[in-house]
């Protein structure tokens, strides 16, 4: 039977309990980490969301407490009375904050049993993924996981506290509302009231932040859910939560300056490191071409080698036809891998696994080279590679043509792994970069036309406003990306505040007026009333905590998070719902002929 706490208050965390407690009596709460039985000791270690503490039941001072502890079990949970005193010196454990001490229990609480747990709650324990989520609470209890929400907590705890220090509002932006433009699926709602009308989640709050600097509240901040339904990876959820900022009469500089205050203060309160600021700031153009990603991580070099004007007129008709229609051909020169032939075909598999049709390789030699190009290319032109690529024996040469972005894309793909395989990476170095000037828009091959690089309230760089009409390839925007260690940790903009441009933006990007009108009416409206000029940022919360916390699993640092079909396999969402619920909301399921889909 439970047992309640029927009096007895908690006195302390068990992390608390040091030696400075010695001969004092505490009331402890928690779980059954793990229990000894000697015969005449009992040894029971709780753990508690702070740590361990051992607890001490002997036979000969109490034969019923004694008893009552033996039948103590793994998670069961407890509340004790006792003494906190010294350890014997050989039971000292020095891996435990709580190692020199022990608490000699005087009165024992069952709070409650517990079933035996599917697994053992110990980050040695071999258990997959898919039972870990299906017991998500029981997997929190580990300390790792707890570490890690803690620290999460201490991350948005500084941000909260930063922003109001500077005089930033918090305010709250509806969840049910119209579809925003940040590039994802929505999530839809339908409306129960409005037959066939739905609301839908936000991917970001970035309207409203704007609408609120019209308002007048000069600064705003913002931890919130944002909802997007796209592919998911080890970086992505469909539900993850920003820190959103937004400020008015600002430029670029000064919304970058006070990120840069922010993010050395959450380092510093985090971590204790002392970031180096101002953070590097790349061009966009200038990081696809050295790091053929506009997120690079900078920790290693290994940058990408422009073989293009080489190759255009070389006798291998796969890399000139590369360039002459319009491609580029460019290279990774991987240092002292001495790759073998077995780890060469792997890397060349990769390069097809992110898109690459493949990969041309010379491995460089003290006297002879071996090269998958050698029968195609002459002597001279793999020297000549050697040359550009400033490559030495032993190195090994990658080679990637095609179509520009996809060569990029492939070699800033390949690049990380290289640095992985050569274990080039520190990972104690927490590297920052601004990646600024991207291009403000993107042409969609699916969709046949310009769609907005970042979203379509991004102003261009001023020089570069008339480009809009008369070279939107080339057109810049006032955007800037927050990058770390190879991440897009946030990302924001100086925003159009002008009806008339704005107007121009939604034109270049295929919008009728109409169109325009129907979907953002509220916000052209607001323009008219008077927009202060503004700009903002958001951060992605869970990959800033991901880093923080030494992880490259997002999901560590989500309490309950979703797999990657975006499901979670503990509540079993999304699911059907009643028939009831679905009459309600005038909706029929259409059958789906599952044989087809596959
Ligand atoms: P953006 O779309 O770049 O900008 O998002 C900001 C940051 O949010 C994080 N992020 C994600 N994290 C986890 N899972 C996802 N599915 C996901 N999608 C994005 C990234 C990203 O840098 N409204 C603008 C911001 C602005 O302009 O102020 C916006 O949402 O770390």
């Amino acid at each position: 039977m439970a047992e309640y706490m029927n009096g007895i208050k908690r006195t302390n965390y068990n992390a608390q309990v040091t030696k400075e407690l010695l001969g004092k009596e505490v009331v402890l709460t928690g779980w059954t980490a793990k229990t000894r039985n000697l015969g005449s000791l009992i040894f029971i270690d709780l753990r508690d969301r702070t740590g361990l503490v051992q607890l001490v039941f002997d036979s000969e001072t109490n034969t019923e407490l004694f008893e009552k502890a033996a039948s103590v079990r793994n998670e069961f949970v407890l509340a004790i009375k006792g003494i906190v005193r010294e350890r014997a010196p050989e039971a000292v454990n020095t891996r435990m904050a709580t190692g020199e001490i022990e608490v000699f229990v005087s009165e024992l609480r069952i709070l409650n049993e517990a079933q035996t747990p599917p697994f053992h709650i110990d980050d040695k324990a071999n258990v997959s993924d898919v039972i870990r989520l299906k017991y998500r609470y029981l997997d929190l209890r580990r300390p790792s996981l707890q570490s890690k929400l803690i620290m999460r907590h201490k991350i948005a705890k500084v941000a909260r506290d930063y922003f109001d220090e500077n005089n930033f509002l918090e305010i709250e932006t509806p969840f049910l509302t119209k579809s925003t433009p940040e590039g994802a699926r929505d999530y839809l709602v339908p409306s129960r009231v409005h037959h066939g009308k739905f609301y839908a989640l936000p991917q970001s709050p970035q309207i409203f932040k704007q609408l609120l600097m019209m308002s007048g509240f000069d600064r705003y901040i913002q931890i919130v859910k944002c909802f997007r339904d796209e592919d998911l990876r080890a970086d992505r959820q469909p539900e993850f939560t920003q820190i959103d900022l937004e400020m008015s009469f600002v430029e670029a500089d000064d919304v970058i300056s006070i990120n840069e205050g922010f993010l050395k203060r959450l380092f510093k309160e985090t971590l204790n490191i002392d970031l180096p600021t101002p953070f590097l700031r790349m061009p966009y153009k200038e990081a696809m071409e050295r790091y053929g990603s506009d997120k690079p991580d900078i920790r290693f070099g290994l940058e990408l080698k422009d073989l293009s004007n080489f190759a255009e007129n070389c006798s291998f008709a796969i890399f000139s036809n590369a360039v002459k229609e319009g491609g580029a051909v460019r290279a990774i020169s991987a240092p002292a891998g001495h790759f073998t032939r077995k780890e060469i075909d792997k890397l060349t598999e990769f390069v097809k696994t992110q898109g690459g049709s493949g990969m041309a390789w010379i491995s460089v030699g003290e006297t002879e080279n071996r090269s998958s190009v050698s029968k195609v290319l002459t002597a001279d032109e793999i020297q000549e590679i050697i040359k550009l690529t400033d490559s030495k024996a032993g190195d090994l040469i990658c080679i990637v043509s095609g179509k520009s972005n996809t060569v990029y894309t492939v070699l800033g793909a390949l690049r990380c792994e290289l640095a992985k395989k050569l274990e080039l990476i520190d990972e104690s170095k927490f590297a920052f970069l601004w990646i600024t000037e991207f291009p403000l828009f993107e042409y969609s091959e699916e969709e046949n036309r310009y769609v907005a690089m970042h979203h379509p309230f991004t102003s261009p760089i001023p020089e570069d406003i008339d480009k809009i009409e008369t070279d939107p390839a080339n057109c810049r925007a006032n955007a800037y990306d927050i990058v770390l260690n190879g991440y897009e940790i946030g990302g924001g903009s100086i925003r159009i505040h002008d009806n008339k441009l704005q107007q121009t933006m939604f034109k270049a990007l295929g919008f009728t007026e109409e169109s325009a009108q129907e979907r953002f009416g509220f916000l052209l409206d607001a323009f008219k009333y008077g927009a202060p000029p503004h700009g903002g940022l958001a951060y992605g919360l869970d990959r800033l905590a991901m880093l923080i916390c030494g992880t490259d699993n997002i999901k560590d640092v989500i309490a309950f998070p979703k797999v990657q079909n975006a499901s979670c396999l503990m509540s079993q969402a999304p699911d059907f719902v009643e028939t009831q619920q679905l009459t309600d909301l005038d909706i029929a399921i259409v059958e789906k002929d599952t044989a087809q889909d596959e």
